[in-house]
């Protein structure tokens, strides 16, 4: 964990992590046969060392919404699970030569280098259906309607955040505003609040609103999970905006310095580092205020929301 995390808060996200990469470990499909080379390279880029940051996020808004009851957190894994797998996806194709063009990832060679273009493309196709699989699939719904009503609901939300108005979406606008962060192509600032929104606040705020439904949270709950990992959601990406300025690549475990030789619009492009980095304290305070409003902020989401603008990779 990051020398900002106070040891308590590291132990918790350390034991988190453990049992979502055991999780993953039991519901990806095994390498075998024919397909042992995309299967591999599927687990290769799944299991390079993430932060499992959203299915942490999905837990603990499982937590927050029933304090005590461990078949809560059970019933959101799967969907905390399904979202890494889609995050993971979409972090093989960001890589690629034809987006961000990036040789390391998770403190590895990126899967195309590894793998070629091909197989990483594929395996990225793979890892995005096998989250559906895994949604549909878990937990087990049988003669209890409730849940399969949670699921239904949990799968909609998470298609429609990967989709094309969400992260695919913020990824496109990324891609055609690359090279524009100081010219009239270049985006203003509310239209680089929104593509950060949809390209990595969609799935984050999928994952808390997901691990809030499967726990069987109320409506009001929900809402305010949602509206509180909305400005989570900015506050990840203003961070990882301005690690990519002042991070060191072996910590971040990629390159850093690519967006500013990328041209590419950000927050400390636009604002610079001290106004980002404000910024992003004002969305994290923006986002407990909104678990206060639920009686929400003495569970584990406000202690993230603080490590989100702490961390160091
Ligand atoms: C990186 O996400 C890409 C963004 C959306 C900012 P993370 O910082 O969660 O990366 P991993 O999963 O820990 O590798
Ligand atoms: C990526 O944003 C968001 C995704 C949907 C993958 P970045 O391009 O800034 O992510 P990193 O810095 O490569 O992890
Ligand atoms: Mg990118
Ligand atoms: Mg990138
Ligand atoms: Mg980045």
């Amino acid at each position: 964990m990051s020398p900002g995390t106070d040891a308590a808060l590291g132990d918790y996200l350390r034991a988190r992590r453990d049992a979502v990469d055991c999780a993953l470990q039991r519901m990806l499909p095994p390498a075998a046969g024919r397909l042992e080379a995309l299967g591999e390279a599927m687990r290769y880029s799944v299991f390079a060392g993430g932060k499992r940051f959203r299915p942490i996020l999905a837990l603990a808004a499982a937590e927050a919404v029933a304090p005590g009851d461990a078949s809560a957190i059970d019933r959101a894994m799967p969907a905390g699970c399904a979202i890494e797998l889609i995050h993971t996806y979409s972090l093989i194709h960001d890589d690629l030569p034809a987006m961000d063009n990036d040789t390391l990832r998770r403190g590895k060679p990126t899967l195309h280098v590894v793998h070629g273009e091909g197989i990483a493309i594929l395996a990225g196709d793979g890892l995005l259906a096998e989250a559906f699989v895994i949604l549909s699939r878990e937990p087990d719904d049988a003669g209890r309607p409730e849940i399969a009503a949670r699921k239904l609901a949990t799968i909609r939300r998470i298609a429609d955040a990967a989709g094309a108005t969400g992260m695919v979406g913020g990824q496109a606008i990324d891609l055609q505003a690359a090279g524009h962060a100081h010219d009239a192509g270049g985006l203003d600032a509310e239209s680089l609040r929104d593509m950060h929104a949809r390209k990595t606040g969609a799935l984050i705020r999928a994952s808390a609103v997901s691990g809030a439904i499967m726990a069987g949270g109320s409506a009001a709950q929900i809402a305010r999970v949602d509206d509180y990992a909305a400005a989570l959601g900015l506050a990840f990406q203003i961070a990882d905006d301005v690690l990519d300025v002042e991070g060191a690549s072996a910590a971040l475990g990629k390159t850093a310095g690519k967006d500013a030789a990328a041209n590419k619009p950000t927050y400390p492009a636009l604002f610079g580092l001290a106004a980002s980095k404000r910024l992003a304290r004002d969305a994290v305070d923006a986002a407990v205020a909104e678990l206060a409003r639920e009686q929400l902020h003495r569970s584990r989401l406000a202690e993230i929301a603080h490590w989100v603008v702490s961390r160091t990779s």
